[in-house]
């Protein structure tokens, strides 16, 4: 399985922020918001990852990221000329999902949970089909919308509907078998005039090849769509981290404990950053500081 992260768009519902800056840089407290689905690959234990941005961004993701060899990981890039649609990540990345399996995730998306990393195997580990995930909102008609029966069969999937079946919306993480290509290319332009993910998902879900996860109330998805969601993620990883002394989404110490990078690259790693709470959390993960 390989991952794509969707770093695209034009950010307009954050302008000014996101005026002369691409939304999926933008700091969620002590990291820069893309490090946050970067974690949720590599928990997934996917190393060959795609990201996809506009042509004005693409080099400062570059910049940040490399190739991910300090990582472990093997990052490439690709520019969506237009924000065509989320379904359009399989077009703009056919070449390099291949006659692999893929999971997208897109770049603005926060997780947040324990008992994660097995959902996420679980879902990575799919031979056929899709998977998605259901998270109760309060704020339903922002998202798409999945309803499903009580034996958690799926009825419907709608896209941000006016009067939602459920309270249930669909996060911007995805899980699909090597079809999602050819059915990316058979979409219509919505209203909107994007190719929407939920109509790919209804595609599936035809054929009877959709799964549903929920994930619980004891699980944390947060959006960083408006300024309140921005300012309350940032909030929400600070609280978290000055409490139990855990970072969210440290990438160099993802990548140790997968057995992808040595100690001794951790070190390096943290020494980079050394002035930093950040790079002196990777030494402290390393057994370098107290
Ligand atoms: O966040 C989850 C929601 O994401 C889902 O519940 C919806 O079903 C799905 O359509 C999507 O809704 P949004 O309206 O929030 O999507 P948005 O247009 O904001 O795009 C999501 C991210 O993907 C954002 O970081 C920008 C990026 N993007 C978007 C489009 C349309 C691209 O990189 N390229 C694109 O063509």
């Amino acid at each position: 399985m390989k991952g794509i992260i969707l770093a695209g768009g034009n950010g307009s519902r954050l302008y000014p922020i996101t005026k002369a800056i691409s939304k999926q840089l933008l700091p969620i407290y002590d990291k820069p918001m893309i490090y946050y689905p970067l974690s949720v690959l590599m928990l997934s234990k996917i190393k060959e990852i795609l990201i996809i941005s506009n042509p004005e961004y693409i080099d400062f993701y570059k910049n940040l990221l490399n190739d991910g060899s300090k990582l472990g990981i093997q990052i490439k890039y690709k520019i969506q000329e237009k924000p065509k649609g989320l379904a359009d990540a399989f077009i703009v990345g056919e070449e390099f999902i291949g006659r692999d399996n893929i999971c997208l995730i897109l770049g603005d998306n926060i997780f947040y949970g324990q008992g994660f990393v097995p959902r996420l195997n679980k879902a990575a580990s799919l031979k056929e089909g899709a998977v998605i995930f259901g998270y109760y909102v309060g704020n339903p008609k922002e998202f798409g919308v999945v309803e499903f029966d009580e034996s958690g069969n799926v009825l419907s999937l709608e896209e941000k509907p006016e009067n939602p079946k459920s309270n249930y919306a669909i996060p911007g993480l995805y899980y699909y078998d090597n079809c999602v290509i050819n059915k990316a290319k058979s979409l219509k332009p919505s209203a909107r005039g994007e190719i929407e993910i939920t109509d790919l998902n209804r595609d599936y879900l035809l054929e009877n090849k959709l799964k549903v996860e929920v994930l619980g109330r004891g699980f944390a998805w947060l959006d960083t769509g408006t300024y309140d969601g921005l300012a309350n993620a940032s909030d929400f990883v600070k609280t978290i981290q000055k409490r139990t002394g855990l970072y969210i989404a440290c990438l160099e110490e993802i990548a140790y404990n997968n057995k992808w990078i040595s100690r001794a690259e951790l070190i390096k790693l943290g020494k980079e950053y050394e002035k930093t709470e950040y790079g002196q959390y990777i030494l402290r993960i390393a057994g370098e500081n107290k």
